[in-house]
């Protein structure tokens, strides 16, 4: 079989969008025949793209399984909703789905190709139909440090996250830059005058940050001018959902037994769309730095490990810097005082590119080179 008719649903969200981007950039759409779904302007033109006519209904469970593979970028509710009721329909076809509600499924197999190509490979071969994007954290830690993964040296992996407003969707980068937007209003005139008191402007934006009409319906919270030490719902550990993930989703993508701890704390901060993580790793043994640095920069095409030193970590190692960028720095490597086998690092990615979108589009290239 040649897999060449593809649906299409959430295509004109922010990780729709970037995915579609790059799929056009790429060429990925070349060969292919695309429905393009919606959940609300059906019948309405779709794109001019892989031969798509008008909008198909995204709940039409006979025209979405008219195609070989779906991919979507619809969000959990709509995979909950969906993809059973399209099996149970007899629906054989390959689901490429970047929500998490089927990521830790026995029938799925999460994508990471430059990290984990061979378990992709395994989970074709045996006959799996589920191919779902990682946790944006996760995903962007393994490619920062897969390297060190493939020789074995990683005991465990504590990762403190840095995490942007992208990731919480859409409408909070817009509340992040209003809250922005509010900061400098309140502390416009003081900020520019430098005969000003710092107090006064401290005591004027902090006034603002705490003020009833401080734009915060999103985030619950300030996040511009301060930080948030939460993301996702609670677990019975204590964890939050996000930090459950690491351990759960970088072992399942590893195809790890026995699995390697990965723990730490997630924190969103003000910025747009590039996730930091800072990294305490323990070695299985001592290692020198100059061997840890090449295998890190053999560890896949994209990462790049950016010396450690100020003028390169400024230049390189920041969201502003990684924004828009499929490229993975990870910097500030050197020895921790706790003993040869603690190593630091801080390594920045693109949530929306490696941390969503491009795991999906390079899943279908895969199906269609192997099925
Ligand atoms: N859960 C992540 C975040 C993004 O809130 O930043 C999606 O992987």
């Amino acid at each position: 079989m040649s897999l060449s008719k593809v649906g299409l649903v959430g295509w004109r969200g922010m990780v729709g969008s970037v995915l579609l981007e790059r799929m056009q950039r790429e060429g990925d759409l070349n060969g292919l025949s695309c429905d393009f779904f919606s959940t609300s302007q059906v019948g309405q033109p779709g794109p001019a793209l892989g031969g798509g006519g008008a909008l198909k209904d995204a709940f039409d469970l006979e025209a979405l399984a008219a195609n070989q593979a779906i991919i979507t970028c619809q969000g959990g509710d709509y995979t909950s909703q969906v993809l059973p009721a399209l099996r149970s329909a007899g629906w054989d076809g390959y689901w490429i789905d970047a929500a998490s509600t089927k990521r830790m499924d026995e029938d799925s197999v999460i994508v990471l190709d430059p990290v984990n190509r061979p378990v992709i490979e395994r989970a074709i071969a045996s006959g799996i139909k589920n191919f779902i994007g990682g946790n944006c954290t996760v995903s962007l830690m393994l490619m920062a440090i897969c390297g060190l993964y493939q020789r074995g040296w990683v005991e465990w992996v504590s990762s403190m996250t840095y995490q942007a407003a992208s990731g919480a969707g859409a409408a909070h980068m817009r509340e992040l830059v209003l809250q922005m937007q509010q900061i400098g209003a309140a502390g416009a005139g003081l900020a520019e005058d430098p005969a000003s008191a710092i107090l006064e402007l401290d005591r004027q934006v902090s006034a603002t940050l705490s003020a009833d009409d401080f734009r915060k319906e999103k985030f619950g919270a300030a996040l511009a001018g301060s930080l948030i030490p939460w993301i996702d719902r609670d677990m019975p550990d204590g964890a939050t959902r996000e930090e459950w993930k690491g351990h759960a989703e970088s072992n399942k993508i590893l195809d790890n037994d026995p699995p390697i701890p990965v723990d730490g704390l997630c924190v969103r901060v003000g910025a747009m769309r590039c996730h930091s993580q800072a990294l305490t790793i323990k070695l299985t043994r001592p290692i020198s730095l100059s061997e840890v640095e090449s295998v890190i920069q053999e560890g896949n095409n994209w990462v790049d490990v950016v010396p450690n030193n100020r003028d390169a970590t400024l230049a390189k190692l920041s969201p502003q810097a990684v924004n828009g960028s499929l490229r993975v720095p990870i910097g500030r490597i050197r020895k921790l005082k706790m003993g040869p086998e603690y190593l630091a690092a801080f390594t920045v990615g693109d949530q929306l590119l490696w941390g969503a979108a491009e795991p999906l589009r390079r899943a279908l290239t895969l199906l269609r080179e192997r099925v």
